[in-house]
């Protein structure tokens, strides 16, 4: 997909442009799927020339649609599966984690997400023979929890490559590309702006595979309180999960997100190990795990509501090393 610059729009012109950024429009699928309202509102345009420029971005962008049956076969044949370094995780999600997916995460503090992620970031980044797919990695981190010490220590855990070759951290950090997402409207155009960077990275020889939200939710949760802002934060929650599905499709990436569950024992309503996040997330993720601590080491996964594979759970470990049966 071709980046077009909101000044090669109709009607926009360079001070246009710089409003609508300002306003969070900065991509041309952005503003064909605005309504001319809210560019009248956003760039002081008339009705008129908002309209143009929406029917312009239409045009220009590609916004998806309809598709037919045999392309979209075509798309699935390109999955790939991810090794998660433990068989018994990579057995319960039938091979490992898929591309053209959202696994969601979800656990108590602790229970080992932020590790899971550190994992898939290195080993989506080996070569086939060992279950990675060659590719990089986008991070969007909103706790400020990735450690490039981390990766250092589980790049220390891999085995040998297949020519017996051992593993430099510095190739593999920079393969990994990082931004901090300050609150969930940041968050959101960083989502956005990962296309772009995923489409300079398209021929780069090692694509972008995987796009990490750690955490998907922490934004919206904490800036969406009382029951009167719930269904504005699911609506803002579902188009960013949007996004991120469409990420996932013309990259063939794995949309790897994680979610705390209300631990808090105050919370009256619902059940205290349900995910935030709701229905929303429940309904778009395509393989949900739930992850808790068992002794020591030892972690659960439990797979909830997958569409092709049976319910059921692995153990696996987190080590100084990495993820381990
Ligand atoms: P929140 O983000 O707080 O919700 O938690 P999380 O689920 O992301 O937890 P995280 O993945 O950060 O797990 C932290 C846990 O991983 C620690 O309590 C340790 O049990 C384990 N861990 C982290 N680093 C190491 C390490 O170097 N060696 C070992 N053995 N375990 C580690
Ligand atoms: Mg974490």
């Amino acid at each position: 997909m071709a980046t077009k610059l909101l000044e090669d729009l109709p009607g926009v012109g360079p001070a246009t442009a710089e409003k609508l950024r300002e306003a969070g429009f900065n991509s041309v699928e952005s503003i064909a799927v605005a309504s001319p309202g809210e560019l009248v509102a956003a760039a002081e345009v008339g009705e008129a020339t908002a309209s143009k420029i929406i029917a312009g971005a239409r045009e220009a962008a590609d916004v998806g649609g309809f598709e037919t049956g045999d392309r979209i076969l075509e798309r699935r044949k390109l999955v790939g599966k991810i090794n998660t370094g433990s068989k018994s995780f990579n057995e319960l999600l039938g091979g490992g984690m898929e591309t053209q997916s959202i696994v969601e995460l979800y656990g108590e503090f602790g229970s080992g997400k932020t590790q899971v992620a550190h994992q898939m970031a290195i080993n989506v980044q080996l070569p086939l023979e060992m279950g990675g797919l060659n590719g990089s990695v986008i991070i969007i981190d909103t706790e400020n929890t990735f450690r490039p010490e981390r990766i250092d220590q589980m790049v220390h855990g891999l085995p040998p490559g297949p020519d017996g070759q051992t593993w430099e951290t510095e190739e593999f950090l920079k393969h990994i590309s990082v931004a901090r997402a300050f609150n969930s409207n940041h968050q959101i155009l960083l989502a956005e702006s990962a296309m772009d960077l995923a489409d300079k990275m398209k021929d780069s020889g090692k694509p972008v595979r995987l796009i990490i939200v750690d955490s998907v939710t922490a934004h919206f949760r904490a800036e969406y309180v009382g029951r009167g802002t719930l269904a504005n934060r699911q609506q803002k929650l579902n188009k960013h999960l949007h996004d991120l599905m469409r990420f996932g499709d013309l990259n063939n990436a794995l949309i790897l997100v994680t979610n705390q569950v209300m631990a808090k024992p105050d919370t009256f309503f619902g059940d205290p190990t349900k995910p935030v996040g709701g229905h929303v997330l429940g309904h778009t993720a395509t393989f949900r795990l739930y992850l808790r601590k068992s002794k020591g080491e030892k972690r659960i996964a439990r797979l909830v509501d997958s569409p092709n594979l049976p319910d059921g759970e692995a153990v696996f470990s987190v080590t100084t090393e990495g993820l381990k049966d």
